[in-house]
């Protein structure tokens, strides 16, 4: 019996693997989150018999690369994240917050896809045939390719993908599959893992492309974990704020294209939409000719993005002044505070400071320095930033304005979106000049930079 149902024991936070039950998890020092699951010996003699005369070396000569050849997901924003389209025989993880999109970003990744030659599977372990019909409806219109699944078992999945072998497959969510060899409950580490490489398995045997849907704990990672980013080719995340209607598809990992992209979609009634151009967006609503409200520009990726810094700063009623910061850095503000302070002359330190960066998104690219700052200064003094003004560059310590990448797609985003003047570091200034049609400000200090403005 012993022998038979042998257990570990799983962080469930990291997928740390101990044969006996510890407080803290040595590998992410969180405590109390070892889970005892019980470790099937089956599931190595299954594996094992599967790959019977399947190992086949193949020069590289001999390995096709049409293989590899990228379909358009029928999304430019999605695509563009992917790394330039869906590469066939991928394992692709979806992860977000629970009720931000992901169920309906996949299905109408699926409407896109399906047709004539390609034929697509949707399993669902959340939700009933009726409910995703539902959602189908507000969608639009879909085909018969698309074949809706509500199941649970992985084995059934299995044999399920093996006969079809559809081109891709959409399991939602990694949470809710379990194998029936393994005796811990759906969403357990070992569950997920199991299951994961299973699909794994099918991806590049067969390869069909599967996107998998994961939940995201409270910190902020696929549940159950670390282990699943390892394992798969992708990972995407699907993140916004609850409140306002767009979102961002950023890629964490990515075996075939960069990291850096974003796609931003907006959440219609009739689904997701692609916004395609996000600085135009997310600039609707600017104030006119209030204090405090500066344009700065963060490149995410390849796309440079404009954003609108706010800044509200007044007397302190108490012996500490209170300081806030929404979507950038916290310390981050305090600190371009203290050379504001101690370089440009601006009396701060009785004062309550709120920044914030609209919109809800979440910026951190030192570039949005200078624009934090100006803002900063135009509600210190009350004097209006010109809206047509946009400011970016990185600020030092000793109050220097510093040099950041791609100056150029900055300046032509701005030009683009017909802006009159740019502030930016005198260092960037021969990479910009060419650029006509724009007047263009070089600082050296953030105390110019504060002189021009305000
Ligand atoms: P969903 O895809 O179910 O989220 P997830 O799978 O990540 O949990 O998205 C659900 C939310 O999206 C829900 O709050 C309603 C909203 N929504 C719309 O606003 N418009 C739509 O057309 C659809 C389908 C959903
Ligand atoms: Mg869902």
């Amino acid at each position: 019996m012993a022998k038979t149902r042998k257990t570990v024991y799983f962080c469930q936070n990291c997928g740390y693997e101990s044969a006996k039950w510890m407080g803290q998890c040595p590998g992410c020092n969180e405590w109390n989150t070892f889970v005892e699951e019980t470790v099937s010996p089956l599931s190595a003699g299954k594996n094992g018999k599967r790959s019977q005369g399947l190992a086949k070396p193949k020069g590289l000569s001999e390995i096709d690369l049409s293989e590899d050849e990228r379909k358009s997901s029928g999304m430019g924003e999605l695509d563009r994240v992917l790394g330039g389209g869906i590469v066939q025989g991928s394992l692709v993880l979806v992860g977000g917050d629970p009720g931000i999109g992901k169920s309906t970003l996949l299905l109408q990744m699926c409407r896109n896809l399906a047709g004539k030659e390609t034929e697509v599977l949707y399993i669902s372990g959340e939700e009933s045939l009726r409910q995703i019909k539902m959602r189908a409806m507000r969608i639009g219109t879909f085909t018969d390719s698309l074949k809706l699944l509500c199941e649970t078992n992985l084995t059934v999945i299995r044999e399920l993908i093996e006969k079809k072998t559809p081109k891709v497959a959409i399991i939602d969510s990694i949470q809710t599959m379990y194998d029936e060899d393994i005796s811990s409950a759906p969403g357990s580490v070992s569950q997920v893992r199991e299951s994961t490489s299973v699909l794994m398995q099918l991806a590049k045997g067969l390869g069909v492309t599967i996107f998998i849907v994961g939940h995201v704990t409270k910190e902020g990672n696929v549940a159950g974990p670390r282990v699943l980013e390892h394992m798969v080719d992708t990972v995407l995340y699907f993140e916004g704020d609850r409140h306002a209607s767009y979102r961002i598809l950023r890629a964490v990992k990515n075996r075939f294209g960069s990291t850096n992209e974003i796609g931003v979609f907006e959440m219609r009634n009739e689904g997701l939409g692609e916004v395609k151009n996000p600085s135009q967006f997310l600039l609707d609503g600017k104030p006119q000719g209030a204090s405090g409200s500066v344009v700065a520009c963060s490149m995410e990726g390849t796309r440079p993005i404009l954003i609108e810094v706010q800044a509200l700063v007044c007397q302190s009623n108490f012996g500490i002044p209170r300081r806030t910061a929404a979507g950038t850095d916290f310390n981050r503000v305090n600190l371009l505070m203290a050379v504001l302070e101690k370089r440009a002359g601006l009396h701060l330190s009785t004062c309550d400071a709120y920044v914030n960066i609209a919109g809800g998104i979440k910026m951190n690219e030192p570039a949005i320095d200078l624009g934090i700052c100006l803002a900063i200064a135009s509600s210190s003094r009350d004097v209006v930033v010109d809206d047509r003004l946009l400011a970016f560059g990185e600020v030092g310590l000793s109050g220097e304005v510093r040099a950041v990448s791609m100056a150029e797609q900055r300046v032509a985003e701005a030009k683009k979106l017909g802006f009159d003047r740019v502030i930016l570091p005198k260092v960037c200034q021969k990479s910009v000049e060419k650029i006509q049609g724009i007047q263009k400000l070089y600082v050296e200090t953030v105390r110019e930079a504060i002189q021009c403005v305000c």
